[in-house]
């Protein structure tokens, strides 16, 4: 018989008690395939969204697999920067993510446009049946993305309204045709960008999404950054600036600076449902955003 490496059990019990406290922290779980829930697709989730299933005791690899799932969708903490507390209000800066599915110059570059493409599809699938969150209970159908697989501009809003819930495109109502005049202002068109949301199921009555929603959904978005790998993301509105820059800062602070997910530029603004509501805003979206075309180019 061979002998248990304790150090496995220490882990093993360290997964159960964080799977236990996972399960409490975010509600529903996606459930495995073949487990009742219909619409599930068939094919393997990728590893970042993949459901966690409790390791055998005695497959190491198995552990280190389930450790990865886990801290993809608790992404540790940067770091507070020295500065960051002054006098009482947050500095305007934000240190570099730790998320760990952002690239940064070293991570190898994704497969082929094809393998991209058909990554993002499989994803979509996969949103479409997910329960990870409450939200999925109301929904008509999950909005996950639409545009350029190799877009280097990318949009990222908070989660679909109604119009979206109904078309299952993201920004397809007023606010998207604000959010479409941006992109014509910036010399593009809809099809050259990405754009996506940080919830993939429409909010009841169009209200934020629960940090647990958000955190729930959050593994989807960081695949989709990844595999399109753009140049720039363009936050819009707080939700989507906080939620990807791991900060609880308020947007005046996030507007005044610039910030870097690993070598992606990141710039928050107003969402274009504010400047529906303010159209004098359409002036501080257009000054946060005009030189993108320029960055674009360099
Ligand atoms: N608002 C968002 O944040 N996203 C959409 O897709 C539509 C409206």
């Amino acid at each position: 018989m061979t002998e248990r490496d304790p150090r496995n059990d220490a882990l093993v019990d360290l997964l159960k008690n964080l799977r236990s406290r996972r399960r409490l922290a975010n509600g529903a779980w996606c459930p495995a395939a073949g487990s009742g829930n219909e619409g599930i697709p068939s094919e393997p989730l990728p590893s970042s969204l993949a459901t966690f299933t409790p390791p055998s005791e005695d497959v190491p690899e198995a552990i280190a697999d389930a450790l990865d799932k886990l801290t993809l969708i608790h992404p540790p903490k940067a770091p507070a920067a020295p500065g960051d507390e002054l006098f009482g209000q947050e500095a305007p800066s934000v240190p570099a993510t730790t998320r760990k599915s952002i690239p940064t110059q070293d991570t190898p570059r994704p497969r082929s446009r094809e393998d991209r493409v058909a990554e993002l599809e499989l994803l979509a699938r996969h949103a479409r049946a997910c329960r990870r969150c409450g939200l999925h209970a109301q929904r008509t159908q999950a909005v996950f993305g639409v545009g350029n697989p190799d877009a280097k501009l990318m949009f990222v809003g908070e989660g679909p309204g109604r119009d979206e819930d109904a078309q299952g495109e993201p920004f397809v109502g007023r606010a998207g045709l604000k959010l479409n005049s941006l992109i014509e202002k910036l010399g593009l068109k809809r099809e050259d960008v990405y754009i996506g949301n940080v919830v993939k199921c429409r909010p009841p009555e169009n209200r934020v999404p629960e940090a647990d929603e958000q955190a729930a959904c959050m593994p989807y978005l960081e695949r989709q950054i990844l595999l399109i790998r753009p140049r720039i993301i363009i936050c819009l509105g707080l939700t989507a600036a906080q939620a990807l820059l791991e900060t609880k800062s308020t947007m005046a602070l996030l507007r005044k600076t610039r910030h870097q997910l690993g070598e992606i530029l990141v710039i928050a603004t107003y969402h274009p449902a504010y400047v529906l509501r303010n159209p004098k805003a359409a002036w501080d979206v257009w000054a946060d955003v005009k030189d993108v075309p320029d960055l674009l180019k360099s």
